[in-house]
């Protein structure tokens, strides 16, 4: 049991509090400090010792519960000419019409809006005195802000100086600029990344990164090098441990000050609107940013100015669908009455003003827990662990699982089972968990241990090379998961596409005994099947196969005259999936050629090289792998490919990307036509490039091609390249 404190220890509390403040205030601030580490450190543990006795003298902002550098990130509060309004938020196209319906009513039509994007970064004011840079400031209250122009010198996407343009209105005495400074989404990653190697939380979003860059007193720190650095200066000849010491404290303030400037020179600047003015008189906010664009500061090339909420909801819905194709995170549009008179009309109310408003769109990154930390094993025997998570919306998805790849990767994301978690849809399409809520932890939390047996068979892991990070089942011949995998895999799209061999048909297969391995597939009968509950049902009393193993049947049979390089992929050798697989059997037509043939040889087909070589190599060598490949064969699976391949083709040499829907075939079979012609089939664009086949709504690819000048088909010209040939080309 805790005992109260007395009023003694009461006082010796305030007073400690008062010293250790004291002590850094003159530590962090002045940058003089009067007291040694060590008295400053006396003084401290006595303090955690006195709240460790009597907890109930906690208080929130004890130094015990404040961070020691606290005090460094302040700064000097600036007012800002004119406040700094907030937004009101619009979720869904119902809310925005209601909005837009009440500005139709209060002005008896509707003006012309103003959309622009919500910007995932942080608002700042501006100030410029005849076009010199006078204060940068966060937006604070709205009312008073944080002074961060020392950091203005390292950010070069904030101009200092604006210069007018020689047909373009002057630079007034004075104009206060707002805007978002926000990071590039890849910026914001390798933030994150950074972050995670420190053992801190990562930033849930860029507004987070941003404001926790841009307010760092990036003076302070250069301050602090120059005294550490005349430190280790002074350290006696010959004390090599203090040498050490102070060597290891420049080395960390150093790397501390460049991760701040590195970062700050990467956050990027987009205005959004003007406060005080003199001289600059501007009629509409699209003419202000014309105005403030011409003078060089940077305005956004995706603001549009519309005549009706039709065409609003248009551009709402289009960024919503295409949020990833601007290089920062956007969290929403906002439309703004374009009339500064109008605007003026409307007014605002204390937080925000009513001619402008927000349409927000629904969060990308998002906190669930993480409930636990399992293990797969892949069809290659890779033992991945995924985590598991209280089911979460997501970008328009309920999420519960996402992989984290490997042990390592666990611990660079340093989240424990029981965390909260940060997770977000990577490019909108694959679940990652980004790291823990560091602050949310209770010392519940437990660190994951990879198993050290394949939770399948039991088989004890292990890495294939030292240096792997992956660690692998190595029972690849019979571990039932690999089996599963493999099995599955025949059956799939990029493989022997076989309808009726999904997931749970290749368990019941296994499960019954009907297969020992993938080798058993090609000579299952409707006998075998029989034996199995999962492929019969009962017709009159009478055991009969269902439609599903009837299916099977007649799939396998149709499968085992598909294309050779079906086969190839079909077989689960690493790293040959269907474009290997293709170059391999347009160049050899026959699987026993490939398993005669020399790494070096296979490595000189286009699109092999060496590591695919090597796997197909190695892959031949096992025995129960040629095993299978002789099942195969003797159940009438196709091994050659019947067309002779006596010459190159006409293509041979050739480097191919296509993009695009293409009208006619599928991009499949025009790859496929491509390769047996000799051409190699690419997913880049570069300047070694032939052609670019372009169909319906190309991608990038095409302003790339167009850019190196790589010459572009469209399917008529593929047509006639495939038939006739490159000599009968015309673009
Ligand atoms: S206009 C009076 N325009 O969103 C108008 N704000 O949720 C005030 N923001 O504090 C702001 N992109 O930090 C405006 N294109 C944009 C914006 C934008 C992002 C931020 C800004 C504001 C917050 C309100």
């Amino acid at each position: 049991m805790t005992s109260l404190p007395e009023q003694s220890e009461r006082d010796r509390w305030r007073r400690l509090v008062e010293q250790v403040e004291d002590a850094r205030l003159r530590y962090y601030q002045r940058d003089a400090p009067t007291i040694g580490d060590d008295e400053y450190d006396a003084m401290y543990r006595e303090l955690v010792n006195l709240e460790q006795q009597f907890p109930q003298l906690i208080t929130a902002d004890s130094p015990t519960q404040t961070v020691g550098g606290a005090r460094d990130q302040m700064f000097e509060p600036v007012e800002h000419l004119v406040r700094m309004l907030s937004l009101d938020n619009a979720f869904g196209d119902e809310e925005l019409a209601v909005w837009a319906a009440r500005l139709e009513k209060d002005l008896g039509s509707l003006p012309a809006l103003l959309c622009e994007l919500k910007v995932d970064g942080l608002a700042v004011d501006i100030v410029y005195e005849r076009g010199e840079l006078r204060t940068l400031a966060t937006r604070g209250d709205g009312r008073v802000g944080e002074d961060v122009t020392a950091n203005v010198r390292h950010i070069p996407a904030i101009p200092r100086t604006l210069t007018a343009s020689p047909d373009g209105p002057p630079v007034p005495d004075l104009v206060e600029v707002r805007g978002e400074v926000y990071f590039p989404v890849a910026k914001f990653l390798e933030i994150n990344d950074q972050m995670l190697a420190l053992g801190l939380s990562p930033f849930a979003n860029p507004r987070n990164a941003a404001a926790g860059r841009l307010r760092q007193r990036v003076d302070k720190r250069e301050r602090e090098l120059a005294d550490v650095t005349a430190a280790l200066g002074r350290v006696p000849l010959g004390n090599e441990k203090a040498l050490a010491r102070a060597q290891t404290r420049v080395d960390r303030v150093g790397a501390d000050l460049e991760r701040a400037t590195n970062a700050l020179g990467a956050l990027q600047l987009v205005v959004h609107g003007i406060g005080a003015r003199d001289g600059f008189e501007p009629s509409t906010q699209s003419q202000a940013y014309a105005a403030l664009a011409s003078w060089g500061l940077p305005v956004s090339a995706r603001m549009r100015v519309l005549p009706e909420l039709a065409k609003v909801l248009e551009f709402v819905a289009y960024y919503g669908q295409n949020r990833h194709e601007v290089s920062h995170e956007i969290d929403g549009v906002v439309v703004k009455v374009d009339d500064f008179a109008i605007q003026g009309r409307l007014g605002s109310t204390s937080r925000a003003p009513k001619w402008a408003i927000a349409y927000k769109y629904p969060p990308e990154v998002v906190r669930t827990r993480l409930l636990d930390i399992q293990v797969n094993v892949g069809r290659t025997g890779r033992v991945t662990p995924f985590a598991v998570m209280e089911p979460v919306l997501v970008s328009g998805t309920t999420v519960s699982m996402a992989t984290l790849h490997n042990a390592h990767e666990v611990v660079r994301k340093g989240v424990l089972i029981g965390d909260m978690v940060f997770l977000r849809k990577a490019g909108e399409i694959i679940p990652e968990v980004l790291g823990p809520v560091v602050e949310d932890r209770d010392g519940t939390e437990v660190a994951f241990v990879m198993p050290t047996l394949c939770p399948q068979c039991r088989t004890e892991l292990r890495p294939e090379k030292e240096t792997d990070a992956d660690i692998r089942c190595p029972n690849t011949r019979s571990c039932p998961a690999q089996l599963r995998e493999r099995i599955y895999h025949v059956g799939s799209r990029g493989a022997l596409d076989i309808e009726g061999l999904g997931w749970k048909a290749a368990s019941a297969l296994l499960d019954d005994g009907l297969v020992q391995d993938e080798g058993d597939l090609f000579a299952l009968t409707a006998a075998d099947l029989r034996a199995s509950q999962f492929f019969t049902r009962h017709d009159d009393d009478e055991l009969v196969l269902n439609e599903l193993a009837r299916k099977l049947l007649h799939q396998i049979e149709l499968a085992k005259s598909k294309d050779l390089w079906r086969v190839l992929v079909s077989l689960s050798i690493r790293h040959v999936g269907p474009n290997a697989a293709q170059a391999l059997a347009a160049n050899f037509a026959s699987i026993p050629l490939i398993a005669a043939a020399s790494a070096q040889e296979l490595a000189e087909v286009e699109g092999v090289g060496s590591i695919i070589a090597q796997a197909v190599v190695e892959w031949f060598d096992i025995g129960w792998h040629s095993e299978v490949v002789r099942k195969w064969a003797d159940a009438g699976v196709r091994m050659t490919e019947e067309r002779s391949v006596s010459g190159p083709g006409a293509l041979t040499g050739m480097t191919v990307v296509i993009t695009g829907t293409l009208d006619e075939m599928s991009r499949d079979e025009a790859k496929a036509a491509l390769i047996e012609q000799g051409a190699k089939v690419t997913g880049s664009v570069s300047k070694k490039t032939t052609f670019v086949v372009v169909g319906d709504s190309p991608g990038s690819k095409a302003d790339k091609a167009e850019q190196l000048g790589v010459p572009m088909l469209d399917t008529s010209n593929l047509r006639a390249l495939l038939e006739r040939g490159p000599e009968e080309l015309e673009f």
